[in-house]
Formats: structure tokens, C-alpha cells, sequence
């Protein structure tokens, strides 16, 4: 039995900041934000936009009436939750009318939640063949104003919907993964932002890269010719590239050529959002199937997922036929045209707006963004959400 990826779903906020500005702003060449990081603009989250409305943003796009009541499993990957006890799952599930006969759970590991996720689908769907998943992968990328990692920040979530007879990617059985405990980026419960050791988070996820995708090729006999395109978890789009030019140097030519052409292609979504943690590496699969025509039925496409702390694993998929007929394409493309770009001092006084943690009722205007689902206030330390 097929089992992989039906359908993928990515939504970002509405207002985003160029970084040419934000480097003028901080008295940065703007070439080390465009060039160095690769970084060309930078999702902010409204305040009527937190990582729960996000995900149920980027799933009400893909989800009918015949998925929503298949999916009896919901999986919500995130390291900047709401809440330290009720998953952020609980709260997607009910705004979206699903099956109540469905669990619903949210999952932790840094960047790497929603793969653990989808490996789990895979086990539940094997069981369950006429069931569907649910993983959501959203997060608001947070690391403090005027900050080294402010460059890196973003906001954003995918929906992937995991079922037999997958309409995008079939996933193989096959992957490795390596986990070790390092500190190079962790956020302590009473912590609002991030602490990130960046050079070391680099080398590492570059380490982890370099094992697990040499146990791949043992494990699997094959090596970089066999992938038509590979994509990485993007904090910043030049970190995958670090790490594939690593292994890049024995393959021919044409290959190498094909790997950093896809590369650059898979690049495009997350260049203009910036870093959305756990739903990164799957945006940048995304922008590579819904960016790249050249991509055919049967391509194997090789997955680099990494969750600091750290988990990495190496997963690959095979393109299904008429793939390109099941993407967002239009959808995301008329998001992207109509976002708004903000100054750098409007940023600041968003960034710095926060929702009342003494029990307080604060109610939101969400009048003013053109999000479908929105948080709408929160009373009593309990957040209300609205579906316009
Ligand atoms: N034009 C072009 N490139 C420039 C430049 C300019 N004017 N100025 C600097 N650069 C390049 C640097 O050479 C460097 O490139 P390299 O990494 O290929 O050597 C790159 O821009 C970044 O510069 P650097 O001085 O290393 O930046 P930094 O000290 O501000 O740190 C991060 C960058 C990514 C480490 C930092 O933003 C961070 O901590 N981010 C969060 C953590 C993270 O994303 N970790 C990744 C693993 S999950």
C-alpha cells in the first residue's frame, strides 16, 4: 500500500518587512541579510495571529468535507505553543469542524515536531488505511528585536494531509535518523524568545546532515544521482546549501548542477517568509514542487529534517502522477501578492504588542486582517479565536 503526503496547505501571515530596510534600520549591509542568510523578507505576525490560527489558516485550504471527516488524527509540530498543557491540536480540531472521534495530540522537538509527526501518520494509516492525518506544522520564529537571530525570525504554518493512495508523494519506508543532546538553540519555559548558539547550531545541523545522510546511502545503496531534487530545513534558505555542498563533490557534474538548481528553487517561499521552525522544511518542499516544471511522476525527492537539541533524519518520497494538478499553487501565489509590506518601526511596535497574562479581557480588532481564522481576544486566561 502508497502511503505519503495528499495534500499540502502553507499559510503565512499578512505583513511581512523587507530586509534591505530592516538591515538600513540596524546599520547592516543589506547583502548580509539578502546574500549571507539569503534572506529577502520577513513574515510578522499580527497579534490576531498566533500559531493555532495559523495552522488552522494554511489547513482550511486544503480540507473538504469527505477529509474532514476521514481524519481521525490530528498532529500539531510546534516550539512556540500556547499552552504548556492543552495541544494546540484541540483547539485546530474544533475550528475546523472535524470528527470528534479523532485524537488530537501536539508534538515537540524544536524544528523537527512535524516529521515525527508524519512518521507517526504513516504507522496510523498502515493500520487505518481509510483514515486520513492530519500534521501541522506552524510556529512564530522569535528572537528578540535588534538581536543576531532578528534576521532569521518568521512566522507561518503548513498543513499536510497524510493518507494511502497520496495524490503528491508517496513516502518510502526508508529513512535514518540520529538524535544527541547538545544545546545550540532552546527556549526554557519562562522564556518568551529563543537563546541560540548560532555558529555551533550551524555545525551541527551541517554534522547531523553529513550522518544521517551517510547512513542513508548505506542503508539504501543509493546515492545523490537517484534524487531529482533534495530539501532541507531552511532557518535562513543558506543553511541547506551549506549542508549539501558538503556531499556535493564526488557526484558528476549534471547532478550537482540539477541539486543546486532544485536547491535554489526550493528556496523561493522561504526567502519571502523567513524561519517558521517546524513547517520550514516543508515549505520549501512546497516551493519546490509548486516552482519547478521539470519535476516528473516517479522523481524521488530526499528530505532534510532537523530540530536543534537535536533530532535529525533524512526521508525520502516519490512524486505521484498528475501532482501537479493536487497543489496550492494559485492559492499561494495570490497570498504572497497581497501581503502588505511594513516599515521597520511599524514592526517593532507589533512585535512588541502582547496579549494580558493577569486574567484581563482584551478583545482584538480583526477587522484588519484578511485572515479567515483570527484570534479574536482572550478573557479569563482563555484565547478566543473567530472564523469570518
Ligand atoms: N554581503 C554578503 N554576505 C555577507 C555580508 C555582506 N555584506 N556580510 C556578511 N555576510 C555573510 C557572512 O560571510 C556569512 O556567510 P557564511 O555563513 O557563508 O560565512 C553570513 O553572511 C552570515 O554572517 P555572520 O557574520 O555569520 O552572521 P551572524 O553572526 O549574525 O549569525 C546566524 C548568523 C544565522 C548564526 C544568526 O542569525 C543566528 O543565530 N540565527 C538563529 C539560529 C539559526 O538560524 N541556526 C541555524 C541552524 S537551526
Amino acid at each position: 500500500m502508497k502511503i505519503g503526503i495528499d495534500k499540502l496547505g502553507f499559510y503565512a501571515p499578512h505583513l511581512y518587512v523587507d530586509m534591505n530596510d530592516l538591515a538600513k534600520e540596524r546599520g547592516i549591509d543589506p547583502g548580509k541579510f539578502t546574500i549571507g542568510l539569503g534572506q529577502d523578507e520577513m513574515a510578522v505576525p499580527p497579534i490576531t495571529q498566533d500559531p493555532v490560527s495559523l495552522a488552522a489558516n494554511a489547513a482550511e485550504q486544503i480540507l473538504d468535507r469527505e477529509d474532514k471527516d476521514a481524519i481521525d488524527l490530528v498532529i500539531f509540530g510546534t516550539e512556540s505553543g500556547v499552552d504548556h498543557s492543552k495541544s494546540a491540536a484541540v483547539y485546530v480540531h474544533q475550528l475546523l469542524g472535524l470528527n470528534p472521534k479523532a485524537r488530537s495530540v501536539e508534538m515537540k522537538q524544536a524544528c523537527y515536531g512535524a516529521t515525527a509527526g508524519i512518521q507517526m501518520a504513516k504507522g496510523h494509516i498502515a493500520l487505518h488505511p481509510d483514515k486520513k492525518v492530519l500534521i501541522l506544522a506552524s510556529d512564530i520564529a522569535r528572537y528578540g528585536l535588534n538581536t543576531p537571530g532578528e534576521s532569521t525570525q518568521g512566522a507561518g504554518a503548513v498543513a499536510i494531509l497524510v493518507s494511502a493512495s497520496p495524490r503528491l508523494l508517496e513516502l518510502e519506508k526508508e529513512s535514518t535518523y540520529y538524535t544527541e543532546d547538545i544545546m545550540d538553540f532552546w527556549r526554557p519555559v519562562y522564556s518568551s524568545t529563543a537563546f541560540v548558539d548560532g555558529k555551533y547550531s550551524n555545525e551541527q545541523y551541517i554534522a547531523f546532515f553529513q550522518k544521517v545522510w551517510k547512513d542513508y546511502q548505506e542503508q539504501t545503496g543509493r546515492s545523490l544521482e537517484d534524487f531529482a531534487a533534495i530539501a532541507f530545513h531552511l532557518p535562513y534558505t543558506k543553511m541547506g546549501w551549506k549542508a549539501l555542498r558538503t556531499v556535493m563533490e564526488d557526484a558528476p557534474e549534471e547532478v550537482q548542477e540539477r541539486l543546486k538548481n532544485n536547491y535554489q528553487i526550493s528556496t523561493k517561499y522561504n526567502r519571502n517568509v523567513g524561519n517558521i521552525y517546524t513547517g520550514s522544511l516543508y515549505l520549501s518542499l512546497i516551493s519546490l514542487l509548486e516552482n519547478q516544471d521539470d519535476l516528473k511522476e516517479g522523481d524521488t525527492i530526499g528530505l532534510y529534517s532537523y530540530g536543534s537539541g537535536a533530532v535529525g533524519e533524512f526521508l525520502s518520497g516519490t512524486l505521484q502522477s498528475d501532482f501537479k494538478e493536487h497543489l496550492q499553487t494559485a492559492a499561494h501565489q495570490a497570498m504572497f501578492e497581497n501581503r502588505e509590506c511594513i516599515s521597520v518601526a511599524e514592526y517593532e511596535k507589533v512585535f512588541e504588542e502582547e496579549l494580558p497574562t493577569d486574567g484581563s479581557e482584551k478583545k482584538l480588532n480583526i477587522d484588519e486582517d484578511p485572515a479567515k481564522i483570527c484570534l479574536a481576544g482572550v478573557k479569563d486566561h482563555i484565547r478566543s479565536y473567530a472564523v469570518k
